[in-house]
């Protein structure tokens, strides 16, 4: 949740340091601050708020001197958010300064054990006992020290450590916290996300859990959890700085809005070869194929909602039985799993701990573990037994749009292959699926030129302070997503339901004035759906119908109308959701909010 960066080098260190926290402020942005060592002394400027707060704070870094030095921005879990528990926290002798994220679950104990040593607690975060604990454990030995207080630690965490000795030594520690190391020349740097290596280098080293790493101008090691020397392997950053800035868009929301349809491209064209889907990473055998008996899809959110979408296709193609469970559920349940069971994890960012947990509850019952992420070398990618990444580029606005496209696309892909490779298509088909995979880029590009004018729909519809979804099948699917999108970026309370739902209670909220998004692109459906709008504008509703762009039906009966171009019916979903997202991005932005950085949000749940 929280963003932490580290750089060692022999420029001064603030700069970067600020740099670094800008590119990782979607992970948190309730406080930022850096410690900076100068050979004599460790420099700590932190402050309430936004990196830009920060940066105002110390003219961008210039007022705190010195080449070494670790920085932090916070998603708040012990402590609320102000200058004194924003990080880095200091050790008693200012010896050591410490950025965190993740939890210390033991951290209580800890600091009562720290606090009757006679160590003085400033702030009410877990991270400070990991300051005193470095400098009780510190007789010289740097490497000690750390393996000591990590022998203490229980919980989640990534930790970048300056500590005042020589003229500045800089570690990174990992456990189930993303931590990634990286190489430049001269100069190398930590920090949670590549998001803030890119600028200066696309080399970079995936620490493992336990793993700890001393960084120098010069050089890095990393060493094992019993303190022996590892030996890591190099990886290539495969997208440009670019990737992660916004581009001359306003937002990176509606940049990303806007990346969907080339993100769609990256993310199926290379897997068709010859016509035929290709999964590199999942080539089961036939028999092991056939002994799968049921799919239970996990996931957080929107992935979850993605998820939804992907139950609809792969029953209808695979008929093979599919459910979708909370992550957070999943884990605390006694679920019926066995070695028949494929399990598919669906995660944007790869670090969501609910779903990591539920991962590891799932396989230790003996479910094969298909993963569907988008951050190569994230935790959840490394634990599955196959991977599918989504090509979709760093999303960096907290309300993902191309993340949660592209992970539709990927469960559509392997709806499609699952259904051959078990003997359930024939072959005209599947021919017309692949030949409408090829078409779905432009359908979404006109998706999103349809909509260029529901800016002004927003506009005189953003003051509802309470919107409903309706739909059913795959269109109730994509209203979940709709609602979620609304929601987090608006705060306007928005709640999706199935439209046959309706009269078993919700209806009783319909009055004069209501607003009822009805999506109405499921042909076998339509005239149900037709007779919820029927109902609702009944008892006073105002309906925003979502449907195909040739349906003249419902631009009758509807109030409002947002497009959506015709598709093959099972990709209809990623069209569909275009509009909802355009609509949602607009909302919010009539009404003021901070879009990118939506209040008590932040990208990347690493904590429970
Ligand atoms: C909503 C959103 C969240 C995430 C959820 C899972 O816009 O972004 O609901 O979908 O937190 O995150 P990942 O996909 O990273 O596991």
């Amino acid at each position: 949740m929280c963003g932490i960066v580290g750089f060692s080098g022999t420029r001064e260190a603030a700069a970067v340091l600020i740099d670094g926290l800008r590119r990782l402020e979607y992970r948190g942005y309730d406080s930022a601050g850096i410690a900076v060592c100068d050979g004599e002394r460790i420099n700590v400027a932190k402050v309430k708020g936004y990196v830009k707060n920060l940066a105002e704070m110390t003219h961008d870094g210039a007022d705190i001197r010195g080449f070494v030095g670790i920085g932090h921005t916070r998603w708040a879990t012990h402590g609320a958010p102000n200058d004194v528990n924003a990080h880095p926290h200091l050790s008693s002798d200012g010896r050591f300064a410490v950025v965190h994220n993740g939890i210390i679950e033991n951290y209580a104990l800890l600091r009562q054990e720290l606090t009757e040593r006679g160590y003085k607690f400033l702030s009410d975060t877990d991270t400070e006992v990991v300051a005193h604990l470095l400098e009780l454990y510190y007789a010289g030995d740097m490497k000690k020290a750390i393996m000591k207080t990590a022998a203490r630690l229980e919980g989640s965490y990534s930790l970048g450590v300056v500590c005042l000795d020589g003229s500045g030594r800089l570690f990174a520690m990992r456990e189930q916290s993303p931590l990634i190391l990286g190489l430049g020349v001269g100069e190398n740097y930590f920090a949670s996300d590549v998001a803030a290596l890119v600028p200066h280098t696309k080399n970079v080293i995936y620490l493992e859990d336990g793993e700890f790493a001393e960084l120098t101008p010069e050089g890095m090691t990393v060493y094992d959890v019993t303190g022996h020397e590892v030996k890591k392997p190099v990886s290539r950053v495969a997208w440009d700085v670019e990737a992660a800035e916004k581009g001359g868009y306003e937002h990176f929301m509606l940049k990303e809005i806007m990346e969907q349809p080339a993100c769609f491209k990256a993310t199926v064209e290379p897997r068709i070869k010859n016509d035929r889907i290709v999964f590199e990473d999942f080539d089961l055998t036939d028999g092991e194929l056939k002994s799968i008996d049921k799919i239970i899809i996990t996931a957080c959110g929107s992935a979850g909602y993605a998820g939804q979408v992907g139950r609809y296709v792969i029953e209808e193609l695979c008929r093979v039985p599919v459910t979708v469970e909370l992550a957070s559920e999943l884990r605390y349940r006694n679920p019926i799993i066995d070695e028949k069971t494929l399990l598919i994890v669906i995660s944007q960012s790869g670090e969501t701990a609910d779903t990591i947990a539920a991962l590891k509850e799932c396989k230790s019952r003996g479910a094969r573990v298909l993963a569907i992420v988008n951050v190569v070398g994230s935790t959840i990618a490394k634990l599955a037994d196959h991977v599918i990444y989504t090509w979709a580029g760093p999303e960096i606005a907290v309300a993902t749009t191309k993340g949660y496209t592209t992970q539709v696309a990927v469960l559509d892909m392997l709806a499609i292959y699952l259904a051959d490779r078990l003997g359930r298509m024939d072959s005209v088909t599947y021919e017309r699926l692949i030949t409408a995979l090829h078409d779905m880029p432009g359908k979404m590009q006109r998706a999103i030129d349809l909509n260029r004018n529901v800016k002004k729909l927003a506009k005189r519809l953003s003051h509802h302070n309470d919107i409903y979804f309706i739909g059913r099948n795959m269109d109730y699917a994509v209203c979940m997503e709709g609602a979620l999108k609304l929601k987090e970026i608006s705060y306007i309370f928005a709640e999706a339901y199935a439209a046959g739902e309706l009269k078993h209670g919700t209806i009783a909220l319909v009055e004069q004035g209501s607003l009822v998004v009805t999506l109405a692109c499921y042909e076998p459906l339509f005239d149900k759906t037709m007779s919820n709008i029927e109902e609702v504008k009944a008892r006073g509703a105002q309906v925003l119908a979502v449907a195909p762009e040739d349906n003249k039906k419902i631009v009758s009966k509807a109030d409002d109308f947002l497009p959506v171009p015709r598709t093959e019916p099972i990709f209809t979903p990623l069209a569909q959701i275009i509009p909802l997202q355009l609509f949602a991005y607009y909302v919010a932005k009539e009404r003021g909010c901070d879009i990118d950085k939506p209040k008590n949000l932040a990208k990347s749940v690493t904590v429970e």
